[in-house]
């Protein structure tokens, strides 16, 4: 029995876009996602926000570039079990809740002793969460050994609008031009280059006795 040509060619292609396609399914798909943006909503209950909170530590907050959560050993970046514990009494008469506000904030202000100044400020770019972001990963923080007590209506002095608790450390955004309105278009300059940037006092090495 003789098969037409043409049925043999399309029968080829057949057999080989079948081969290709079997192939193909044996490579292992990988999907990349972009960051996720997690749903933040003003109603969540305690413990949905600790839950928020992991997921923007894992996440956006790129907390875990550089912190371990039960880690020991020489580290280079303070673990953080149990670091509840240890926020109550890092400042005094700071709460765990203000200690972790002025963390994120304000990282500089208080240096974990034993590490050098290097955390960046979580609510400017490149990170960038928001006061709400932050209220979740405080959610969270202060699960590590504690309990959670901030809410998603808890009003840090840091926040934009914030009720001034420690007004003497929130920075009031500057003056508006005298030009006002169209003014605004130029007067988008970058915010001053050391906004961000550490105190520029050279850190020893080696923790020196006290003088
Ligand atoms: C680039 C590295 C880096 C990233 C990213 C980073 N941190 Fe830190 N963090 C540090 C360093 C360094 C310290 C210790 C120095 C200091 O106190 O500022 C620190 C200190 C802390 C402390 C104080 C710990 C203690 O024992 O008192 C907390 C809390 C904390 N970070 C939370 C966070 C959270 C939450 C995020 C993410 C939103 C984050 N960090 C992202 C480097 C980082």
């Amino acid at each position: 029995m003789k098969v037409p040509v043409s049925l043999r060619i399309a029968a080829l292609a057949v057999a080989t876009t079948g081969f290709y396609t079997y192939v193909g399914q044996l490579v292992p798909q990988k999907e990349v996602h972009p960051p996720a943006e997690v749903a933040i909503s003003k109603d969540m209950k305690p413990d949905e926000m600790a839950k928020v909170g992991r997921e923007i530590m894992e996440g956006k907050g790129l907390c875990f570039t550089c912190h371990t959560i039960g880690k020991k050993g020489p580290l280079r970046f303070p673990d953080l079990e149990g670091v509840d514990v240890r926020a109550k009494s890092r400042v005094p008469g700071f709460s765990d809740v203000d200690y972790f506000a002025q963390s994120i904030y304000q990282p500089s202000a208080f240096i974990v002793p034993g590490f050098n100044p290097g955390m960046p400020v979580i609510n400017k770019p490149p990170i960038g969460l928001t006061d709400d972001e932050i209220l979740a990963v405080i959610a969270y923080l202060q699960t590590l050994g504690g309990k959670t007590t901030v809410t998603m209506q808890t009003k840090l002095p840091y926040q934009a609008g914030g009720n001034g608790q420690a007004a003497a450390g929130t920075v009031a955004p500057p003056p508006a031009g005298p030009t006002g309105g169209p003014a605004a278009t130029t007067a988008a300059a970058p915010a001053p280059q050391n906004a961000g940037k550490k105190p520029e006092t050279p850190q020893n090495p080696n923790p020196s006795p006290p003088q």
